[in-house]
């Protein structure tokens, strides 16, 4: 009864507290976990901690400017919100609440594949467009129609996923049961616990219909349960694509593509001469390859082999402003985040992410101030 107020949230771990507390178990842990034993989840939160950021003085910062320009875009902070799938589940058309705050923070909404509110929503709801996430799927004909629908919504950036080549196991998703048929008392079992998250149950059971896959629809039938997605995921996508699908996506779409899912300099170089316009240095948020190094980690040597060829983006354990300043620093455009919105999400809707997204703008701004750096035009001074 007294836990967590989301007007006395201040960091990331209070809204993921505050999410823990709202959420049905099975939706927290899908958010919050990793693949396998988590390894890589964790390194990428505690590289940031062991980066130093430098503190100097005498650097004249009355006006600091946080914004960056991106694919022809203004952002106000170097942020973007990542594409999460199933977040509609979070809250009460979750997409929509989610995309509208992005939109008054002057950062850009991707939204995923697997979304609950489908493109057309998002875009109408929001009054902007997202940029759209794609998963590969085996119908080449659903993907162009796909794109298609992109295209007509107004998505002018388009983000390539290409990490999710086969779905990698969640111990938690496995235990709660997110990813396998649920048996009779289990699923009694789920019903009575979403009982007790009343809050939850009433917004999101209740108001927050219909809980199909927007963007599925017609591929997947509407009553589907998680299971039932996860069942179609592991059906559906493509574990073939290579660099020369590339060509597929440039035919059907016109607008910008990022390759989300570069861990090592070879395949950043490769993702330059392959004409993408961006990469996103990311493991999944330590969702699929379990054992690789941290995102930050990979990130100085992919910006010294690629240089300014290609927008070079980056996420993974990102939860605060001093992170993004740190990523930043060493040679990202901008980062993404997704568990942080996600939990925002979850703890207080949109008025939640609003708040997560204030709070980060503000603390970049701070950190630009005590490290002298007025914007991120200007070259970084070096850590
Ligand atoms: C994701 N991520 C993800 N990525 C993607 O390309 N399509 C998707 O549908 C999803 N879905 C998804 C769900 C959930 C619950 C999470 C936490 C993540 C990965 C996401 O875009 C991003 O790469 C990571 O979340 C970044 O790490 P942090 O910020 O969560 O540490």
């Amino acid at each position: 009864m007294f836990g967590p107020r989301l007007d006395a949230c201040a960091s990331v771990d209070d809204f993921r507290a505050l999410a823990a507390r709202r959420l049905p178990r099975v939706l927290f842990d899908y958010v919050d976990g990793g693949s396998y034993a988590e390894e890589t989840l964790r390194r990428n939160v505690s590289a940031f901690r062991d980066h130093d950021l430098t503190q100097r003085i005498m650097v004249d910062v009355s006006s600091v400017a946080s914004g960056v320009e991106l694919f022809g875009q203004s952002l106000q902070i170097p942020l973007i919100c990542a594409p999460v799938g199933f977040a509609g589940m979070l809250a009460r058309r979750g997409e929509v609440q989610a995309a509208r705050a992005a939109r008054a923070a002057g950062a850009p909404f991707c939204l995923s594949t697997v979304s609950i509110c489908s493109i057309e929503e998002v875009a109408s709801e929001a009054g902007e467009p997202p940029w759209f996430q794609l998963y590969m799927i085996r119908d080449r004909d659903w993907m162009a129609q796909l794109l298609a629908r992109a295209g007509a919504a107004g998505c002018r950036v388009l983000v390539l996923t290409a990490d999710l080549q086969t779905p990698a196991p969640r111990y938690r998703d496995i235990r709660s049961g997110m990813t396998r048929q649920l048996g009779f008392m289990e699923n009694i079992k789920r019903s009575f616990e979403g009982l007790r998250k009343y809050g939850w149950t009433y917004d999101v059971i209740v108001r927050g219909r219909p809980h199909a896959f927007g963007n599925l629809a017609g591929v997947l039938p509407p009553a589907a349960s998680f299971a039932d997605a996860w069942e179609w995921i592991r059906n559906n996508f493509d574990p073939t694509v290579t660099w020369a699908d590339l060509e597929f996506i440039r035919r059907h779409w016109r607008g910008a593509v990022v390759l989300k899912g570069v861990m090592c300099s070879d395949d950043a170089r490769l993702a330059r001469d392959h004409g993408l316009d961006g990469i996103v240095v990311s493991n999944h948020g330590g969702r699929q390859l379990d054992g690789g190094r941290a995102s930050l980690s990979a990130l100085p040597e992919i910006v010294a082999a690629v240089g300014d060829t290609i927008v070079v983006m980056m996420d993974g354990g990102v939860r605060s402003g001093i992170h993004v300043v740190k990523a930043v620093n060493m040679g990202a455009r901008a980062c993404l985040i997704g568990r942080p919105w996600a939990y925002a999400l979850a703890a207080g809707g949109e008025a939640g992410v609003r708040q997560m997204l204030c709070a980060f703008a503000a603390e970049i701004r701070t950190v630009q101030a005590l490290a002298g750096i007025p914007n991120f035009g200007a070259k970084a001074i070096q850590t």
